[in-house]
């Protein structure tokens, strides 16, 4: 990815601001959005100008260290009133990526060991602790990167689906890191990329970061998948995942469960790089997982653009579930867990 470009960055000042990359205008346009508040952070998850469950987490704790910013003259009851709502309305941006959840909950950790001190302290450590999520996340990428590298041929292609790239994550990528770490290490990686039809991440967001780096990257319609598989040479899907359940089960970017059936129906081992703050062990399988539905209009047409008949019955799930036994590994940063399934993934989380 362009050196210059990053999904998100914090600047101080007065007052301080979450400078958003605004995805919903890529690739022809490199914008930004502002943010002030932990409510501009929410409409802009809502509105995918920042997007992808690492992204979306750590975009979200900048969320909270912005509110803390905001209020800092209010008495502490007011104060952490504020804090409260801010949290409520950040988890009620989007519903399916789990690292909104984990991070928020990071959040309110710190807050509850600052009790001690006065406004501006709290706001300043709940910024260090954003701040430490998103360096964090980019060197779990790269571990993540480097064990899924070694899975693949020094001669590699790979299909991937939606965009788990550096725009998703705080840099490097989760399912493109492992691309990225294995063309770092001299291997020779082609890319299939799905369009990912309706918001098109794979055209726009995977395409464009693979593309501006020189990566040899195919940009295929979603539709096209089955027809490459069987008649071009794929060594391995690799996605990534909003959420994995107890059982191994996994949500991702709608389709995902068609390209693993075609996957699994052409012999292509399926892999899903997941950093595991995208675990959650509270969630017993695939059907507890809450699957967020867009807007019709996300269907009809894009932007301004409509092809469809006003009006006509649409049904626009924005995730779907992959059952576990169509997953041949998670690609973590602590390791390739391969066959997943509820006993495995308590012993693999029960060992970090
Ligand atoms: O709706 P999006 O663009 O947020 O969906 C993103 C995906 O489905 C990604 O594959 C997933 O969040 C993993 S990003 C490392």
């Amino acid at each position: 990815m362009n050196a210059a470009v990053t999904p998100m960055r914090w600047v101080d000042g007065a007052p301080p601001t979450l400078e958003l990359l605004d995805q919903r205008a890529l690739p022809h346009t490199v914008t930004t959005v502002r943010c002030h508040h932990a409510a501009d952070v929410a409409q802009a998850i809502r509105d995918m100008v920042v997007r992808g469950a690492p992204a979306i987490g750590i975009a979200a704790a900048y969320g909270m260290a912005l509110e803390a910013h905001h209020h800092l003259r209010a008495e502490a009851a007011a104060w952490l009133h504020h804090m409260a709502q801010a949290d409520a309305v950040l988890r009620a941006s989007r519903p399916t990526a789990v690292n909104l959840f984990w991070a928020l909950d990071a959040m309110q950790r710190v807050l509850a060991k600052q009790t001690g001190l006065g406004p501006a302290e709290q706001a300043q450590a709940l910024v260090r602790a954003a701040q430490q999520l998103q360096a964090d996340d980019v060197a779990i990428n790269q571990r993540l990167g480097a064990h899924g590298a070694n899975l693949l041929p020094q001669d590699a292609v790979v299909l991937t689906h939606c965009n788990a790239g550096a725009l998703a994550t705080a840099g490097h990528g989760t399912a493109l890191g492992v691309i990225r770490t294995a063309l770092a290490q001299g291997k020779r990686v082609r890319v299939f990329a799905d369009e990912t039809r309706p918001l098109l991440q794979g055209a726009r967001l995977t395409a464009w970061e693979l593309h501006t780096e020189g990566v040899d990257v195919t940009l295929i319609t979603d539709n096209a998948a089955g027809h490459i598989m069987q008649h071009r040479r794929i060594d391995a899907v690799i996605v990534g995942t909003d959420r994995v359940a107890a059982n191994g089960d996994v949500a991702n970017k709608i389709g995902t469960y068609m390209v693993a059936v075609l996957a699994h129906r052409h012999g292509i081992p399926f892999y899903v790089a997941c950093p595991t703050s995208t675990i959650d062990m509270a969630v017993p399988n695939g059907a507890a997982i809450p699957i967020e539905a867009r807007h019709a209009n996300e269907v009809r047409g894009y932007g301004t653009t409509s092809w469809a008949p006003d009006g006509v019955a649409v049904c626009n799930p924005a995730f779907d579930v992959t059952p576990a036994d169509l997953v041949h590994a998670l690609i973590t940063e602590h390791g390739v867990w391969h066959r997943p399934n509820a006993a495995r993934m308590r012993q693999w989380m029960a060992a970090i």
